[in-house]
């Protein structure tokens, strides 16, 4: 299988979205970053421009919540017909009742784990989640260094998924450029959320550069 890729927009020109999301047509998923001042010290968009770049985006859209009261907002995003809903557990009082919801609306569940945060009690529910994304950089920004502290436990979930047989994609966020990548697909990561590594260059290139790099993975695994 090959590492799926995730272009952030928050690199993107903002004045520019539509844009910019044509200049990913060929990546497998849109990153989307929403954030609200509150749960991060960043403020970006939210339901009306996410359901605007659903309706012209050229590939699903990967929507990653930063928000406080994820319970209360996560089930919206799926609604308006978002491909995948990652919410940050630390912002959610009911994470499988929350992933219920999402699911009941038609999106993927997926839940976001800070570097901090242990990821063991989420691997006792494994077929609760579509997906884990494991943040490789505090949440807030684009264009930080990745953090390889992050490493066992995305290799731990990387375990328990395998053991488990279901099929729990897991995202890795943060820091990720040809050099890290490789580090990530060797710990288990198979989605991919790239934003200043695509958009500070040639999208369509850097997509592919990407791309080559995790596939160097895959052949030696
Ligand atoms: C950070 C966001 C990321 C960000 C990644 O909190 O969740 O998605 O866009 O940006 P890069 O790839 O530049 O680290
Ligand atoms: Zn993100």
């Amino acid at each position: 299988m090959s590492v799926r890729i995730s272009p952030s927009i928050l690199s993107a020109d903002f004045a520019n979205l539509e844009r910019d999301l044509g200049r990913i047509s060929d990546a497998d998923l849109v990153h989307v970053d929403v954030m609200d001042g509150h749960f991060v010290p960043n403020l970006t968009l939210g339901l009306p421009v996410v359901e605007r770049l659903q309706q012209v985006s050229p590939v699903p859209l990967d929507v990653h919540l930063m928000v406080e009261d994820a319970d209360r907002w996560a089930p919206r995003y799926a609604e308006l017909g978002a491909f995948s809903v990652t919410f940050s557990v630390e912002a959610a009082a009911d994470p499988v009742a929350t992933a219920r919801a999402i699911r009941s609306n038609g999106a993927r569940a997926s839940v976001a784990l800070k570097p901090g945060t242990d990821v063991e009690p989420y691997l006792q529910s494994l077929d609760e989640w579509d997906m884990i994304l494991v943040m490789t950089v505090e949440p807030g920004f684009g264009g930080q260094s990745f953090m390889p502290e992050t490493m066992p436990k995305l290799a731990r979930a990387r375990d328990a998924v395998r053991a488990s047989g279901l099929d729990v994609w897991l995202e890795v966020d943060g820091g990720i450029g040809l050099d890290t990548i490789v580090t990530a697909v060797e710990n288990g990561a198979d989605t991919v959320v790239a934003g200043s590594a695509v958009y500070g260059g040639e999208p369509a290139e850097r997509i592919a550069a990407l791309r080559a790099a995790a596939a160097t993975v895959a052949l030696s695994s």
